[in-house]
């Protein structure tokens, strides 16, 4: 794939999702949606990408470090925004086949581009589009065949006669382009339509008109391309990452207890023979280890890292922490900024005071210490290996506890055993 650019369309404001920040910014399953075509071709091995932004450009610019972007400072339209790659991708010879797809559809598969690309390669086609049929064809361009069934251009909604407006057959919104071609074309376009705006999709009857094939690969699932306009648009979106990411998980020998009530999102590392009981929601780049039992009702957040045999129950939530080999924290807990060892056992209701008002401290509890319940342990503090709290202890802040010691009481003591 060394040989391709692609070339991703980023520059709409998203008006209707009626918000602050850049469209493709929303998150889906707690990701920028931009990331999900990003990811996608990344795993297909293309890595020469170029992202065209305009509305809260710096925003998104900001987030996308290391991804070349160009900006679209007026938008004229489609056309207009992969013209402003034209320069770029012009000088670099080893390019001779771009990519376009659009920031706001997330969902695309893998598959389906591999089949786009090759396709387009095997045909030496102009261009290769993705098209679909739909029922409801309303707000998509429209894909006009010959009578021979070559495609001659795309009309868009807001130009289209009524007989285009019963085409079922629609522009999905990604293509593969001979470079030279599509820049060779561009050059011709002009805004004579409704919106006054320069569309891409005039390039295919310019292509068609000069004889140059234009091919199409063909996707039924309608999924794959929901574009992301609205609020609405994106919780559909999010509940079509959500069951795929729940799949993936699934696939890889974890069981889900009810998929319908369970939150992970994007990018979280779960081993072999762990269950996740309902209603436990996990950030993206916690990690969790074979055999671990999890929820219900549990919340781990970012930097949580468990390893295996780990037990995590109801109303715990733990958020940059680490937790060793068949540790047990079961009932109504808060664990933050954290080190805990193997075969602790956490009481019920312990909490880790992590933050002063100021500045987040950290906590650590060795192998086998034992945790009464209703301890709070203001950080930074240490229980030393097999070290025990009793219940309601409060261990205050560098009060370490020392191996193998109890401590009990408010603020906790060391407990010394009475010679009788
Ligand atoms: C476009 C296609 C239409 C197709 C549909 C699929 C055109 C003219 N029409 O229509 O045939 O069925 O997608 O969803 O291309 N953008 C820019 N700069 C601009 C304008 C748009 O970067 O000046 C970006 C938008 O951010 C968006 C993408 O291009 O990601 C598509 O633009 P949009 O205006 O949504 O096109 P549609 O009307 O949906
Ligand atoms: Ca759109």
């Amino acid at each position: 794939m060394k040989n391709i650019a692609v070339v991703i369309l980023a520059a709409g404001e998203g008006t209707r999702m009626r918000s602050s920040i850049p469209k493709v910014l929303h998150t889906i399953c707690g990701r920028p949606m931009i990331d999900y075509p990003l990811l996608t071709l990344k795993s297909i091995g293309i890595q020469n990408t170029i992202v065209v932004i305009g509305h809260g450009a710096g925003m998104v610019q900001e987030h996308l470090t290391g991804i070349k972007c160009i900006k679209q400072d007026k938008l004229l339209g489609t056309g207009d925004a992969v013209l402003k790659t034209k320069n770029v991708l012009l000088k670099d010879n080893k390019i001779d086949t771009v990519l376009i797809t659009c920031g706001d559809v997330p969902l695309l598969k893998a598959e389906t581009l591999r089949k786009l690309i090759s396709r387009h390669i095997s045909t030496r086609s102009g261009c290769t589009i993705l098209t679909s049929h739909l029922k409801n064809p309303t707000g998509y361009g429209r894909i006009l065949r010959s009578g021979n069934n070559k495609i001659v251009k795309i009309v868009e909604e807001v130009d289209a006669s009524i007989y285009d407006k019963v085409i079922e057959e629609i522009n999905v919104g990604v293509y593969c382009f001979d470079k030279d071609a599509l820049f060779d074309a561009l050059q011709e376009i002009k805004p004579n339509n409704r919106k006054k705006e320069y569309y891409l999709t005039d390039v295919i009857g310019i292509l068609a008109k000069s004889d140059i094939i234009v091919d199409s690969v063909s996707t039924d699932e309608a999924e794959e391309f929901l574009g992301v306009n609205t609020r609405s648009d994106l919780m559909q979106a999010e509940e079509v990452v959500r069951r795929r990411v729940l799949t993936d998980i699934m696939q890889k020998g974890v069981s889900i207890i009810d998929p319908n009530n369970t939150y992970i999102q994007e990018g979280v590392e779960i081993k072999r023979d762990t269950v996740i009981y309902p209603y436990t929601f996990i950030d993206n780049g916690v990690k969790i280890g074979p055999k671990c039992s999890i929820g219900p009702f549990a919340r781990l957040r970012q930097g949580t890292v468990l390893d295996e045999e780990v037990s995590i129950g109801n109303f715990v939530e733990i958020v940059r922490s680490k937790i060793g080999k068949a540790t047990k924290i079961r009932h109504q807990c808060y664990i933050g900024d954290t080190v805990i060892g193997k075969r602790v056992n956490i009481g019920a209701g312990t909490i880790v005071a992590n933050y002063d008002g100021k500045h987040k401290h950290k906590t650590v509890i060795d192998d086998n210490a034992f945790i009464g319940t209703g301890t709070v342990l203001i950080a930074p503090v240490k229980i030393g290996k097999g070290a025990v709290t009793g219940a309601g202890s409060i261990v205050t802040k560098n009060h370490n506890v020392p191996a193998g010691k109890t401590v009990v009481g408010v603020p906790a003591k060391i407990l010394k055993k009475i010679k009788r």
